[in-house]
């Protein structure tokens, strides 16, 4: 029993000790900017090592044996192993669907971005068609006077008058637009601008292929090649994805809007009919 005061002081001296150096690497860990985690975990390390220290101090404990040391044994791994799962489970778990969720968060912003271009490239094309019709609108004003105002109680009006052609500007304008949509300019150029010299200028691609052969050429690239581009046709360098991605009325427009290109200045490269 004349050990028990000794075993005291060792606790709280060692204690002590245990509690400064682990608020000394609590300390190390803040300046060195660790996350809190860690610092708790340094501290916890400190602790464990002060209990170790203890422990030495501690009385032998009676030396036991056979079934005895037995249960001992098994009763110690049983603590062990529930502080361990039960330590564990109070430590922030791995979830697949909150890593999910966070990747979710990182792309929408991009997307609505995406999303949003695309929706305003709508809504000025809205807008553009929109302006087109009041100016057809005013111009049948114009023609038809009194009939025309009547016109969308009464219909037919004016509409055969200043209607087609008024369509077949709007339907190289839409054509147009599709070059632009479909980016046919990264590859050619037109009126001088876009193409990365991988096809040829097409501003005379209207006097060389009538508005069929225009067509058949679009969606399928393979049907026609232009003269002296063998290598790239064979690398089938001009996209065949324009059956997918365009409507047919989009084809007939940007056909349309190919047909009016007839500037003999440039050498568009006669194309030669391979289907
Ligand atoms: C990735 C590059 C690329 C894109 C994008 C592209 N083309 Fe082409 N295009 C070519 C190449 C290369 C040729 C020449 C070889 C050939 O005829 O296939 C060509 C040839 C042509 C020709 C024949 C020209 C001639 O003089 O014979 C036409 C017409 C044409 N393209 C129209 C278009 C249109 C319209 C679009 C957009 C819907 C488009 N291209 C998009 C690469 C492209």
């Amino acid at each position: 029993m004349a050990e028990q005061p000794s075993l005291v002081k060792s606790v709280i001296k060692k204690g002590i000790i245990g509690v400064i150096v682990g608020a000394i690497l609590v300390g190390a860990a803040k300046a060195l900017a660790f996350p809190p985690v860690f610092q708790s975990v340094f501290f916890g390390y400190a602790m464990l090592g002060a209990a170790v220290f203890i422990l030495l101090d501690a009385p032998s404990l009676k030396p036991i044996g056979g079934l005895k040391a037995i249960i001992a044994l098994v009763a110690f791994y049983a603590v062990l192993s529930g502080v361990y799962i039960g330590g564990a489970s109070f430590l922030p778990q791995y979830d697949p669907g909150d890593e999910k969720g966070k990747i979710e968060k990182l792309l929408k912003a991009k997307r609505a971005a995406t999303e949003q271009g695309k929706a305003e490239e709508l809504l000025a094309r809205a807008k553009a068609l929109s302006d087109k019709a009041d100016t057809i609108m005013t111009r049948l004003q114009a023609v038809g006077g009194a009939a025309v105002a009547e016109a969308p109680a009464g219909g037919e009006g004016a509409k055969p008058a200043g209607a087609p052609a008024a369509a077949g500007g709007d339907v190289i304008a839409l054509g147009k637009e599709q070059w632009n949509l479909q980016e046919c300019y990264n590859c050619h150029k037109l009126f001088g601008e876009g193409g990365k010299k991988r096809g040829p200028e097409l501003d005379n691609i209207g006097s060389l292929l009538k508005p069929e052969e225009l067509k058949q050429k679009i969606l399928d690239p393979q049907s026609w090649m232009a003269d002296g581009f063998e290598k790239e046709y064979e690398k089938k360098k001009m996209p065949d994805k324009y059956k997918e991605l365009m409507e047919d009325k989009e084809v007939d427009a940007l056909v349309a809007f190919l047909s009016t290109l007839k500037n003999t200045a440039v050498a568009t490269p006669k194309p030669i009919k391979k289907k």
